[in-house]
């Protein structure tokens, strides 16, 4: 079987590693791929620019001229491939986003519409929605194996924080991707990613990239307070990328559903920090606090069990592994 991908924010973490893991050698998919380059540039599939398997555009999500474009693209192409597969990656992500709901609301919830919505027009066979662990909002763990995806929310509000806004869209976009399902219009799921890292990060804006790029720039890191308590795990992006490339491949899973994706590897922000600092050489990190961030659950833990069982999906980078290819990368960047 041969696909032809289209995929939105592929220049972003999951997205570059979704063209690696697609275009091994003597695959006979193609990928049709564009990003507005709003968190991301091209270095990111620069080992893949060349390959006629994949197409790069710099389009823009929200802008439909340019969506007509690429829609024009997989039509021209796709009558040439078994399947037809939509993943959409694109998203205004990082947490200082979160608190301003009009930054997310066009590209995470209008995009995701509009891209499904054109996956459908063309037949397409698939859609992957890459929605958040965000969604468990002030219930993001439990001591029963993590929270599941058919727990009941309990979110922070905006009586609480603007916090939130950024979950809420995209929960919203899971009822699409549910509905059109359920409509028998498309197959398709969507996936709560927790806390994905990559080492080709250039902005230091998730924990991992801006502690070590702390110590390296400044000898030392300035966490917000709430890090004394909190907790996460980190997912590479290369599972994150094979547990998209799991669900396409698994159509028993492509219920319109929803798939959380994480690692079970919990660890303190404040080790977290030590843990780079010695990975860096660095004796006696100083680690200072500053600042407070609203709604921020302690602990985001989550059961992978759903997608494990269905699909045989399990990650395969652990966090010493994966903190040693950052370290190596930013360091080596620099
Ligand atoms: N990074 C995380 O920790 C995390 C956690 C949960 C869910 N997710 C979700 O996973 C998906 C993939 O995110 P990622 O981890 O690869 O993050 P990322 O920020 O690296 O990738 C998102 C990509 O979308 C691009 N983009 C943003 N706005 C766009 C627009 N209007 N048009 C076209 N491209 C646009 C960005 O430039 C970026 O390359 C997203 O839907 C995100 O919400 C990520």
């Amino acid at each position: 079987m041969n696909r032809l991908y289209a995929i939105s924010g592929v220049t972003g973490m999951t997205g570059n590693e979704l063209v690696r893991q697609i275009l091994v050698d003597g695959s006979q998919d193609h990928i049709l791929g564009f990003d507005n380059f709003f968190a991301s540039t091209i270095d990111t599939v620069s080992d893949h620019i060349d390959d006629k398997r994949f197409e790069f555009f710099e389009y823009d999500i929200t802008d439909a001229g340019q969506m007509t474009d690429f829609e024009d693209r997989v039509r021209a192409l796709s009558g040439d491939y078994d399947e037809l597969v939509y993943i959409n990656c694109a998203a205004v992500v990082h947490t200082e986003h979160f608190y301003h709901v009009y930054e997310t609301f066009d590209t995470n919830v209008l995009g995701m519409k509009a891209f499904m919505e054109q996956a459908i027009r063309v037949g397409a066979h698939k859609y992957i929605n890459c929605s958040t662990s965000e969604v468990y909002s002030m219930n993001s763990w439990n001591e029963d194996g993590g929270v599941k995806e058919s727990d009941y929310l309990t979110m922070a509000v905006a009586e609480h924080s603007q916090r939130t806004s950024y979950a809420t869209g995209k929960l919203l976009t899971e009822f699409f991707i549910k509905d059109a399902v359920d409509e028998g219009r498309i197959k398709g799921c969507s996936i709560r990613f927790a806390n994905v890292y990559s080492k080709d990060e250039r902005y230091p804006k998730h924990i991992i990239p801006f502690i070590i790029n702390s110590f390296r720039d400044n000898g030392k890191v300035v966490l917000l307070e709430n890090s004394r308590k909190n907790k996460r795990t980190f997912l590479n992006n290369f599972d994150s990328c094979s547990a998209v490339l799991a669900l396409v491949s698994t159509d028993s899973a492509l219920d319109g559903t929803v798939y959380n994706v994480a690692t079970e590897e919990e660890i303190s922000i404040i080790d977290l920090a030590k843990l780079c600092a010695v990975k860096m050489g660095i004796q006696d990190p100083v680690i200072e606090f500053e600042g407070y961030r609203e709604s921020d659950p302690e602990r985001r833990l989550l059961s992978t069990e759903k997608i494990r069982s269905r699909t045989g999906w399990k990650p395969a980078v652990d966090l010493a592994q994966g903190l040693d290819e950052c370290i190596s990368n930013y360091l080596r960047d620099h």
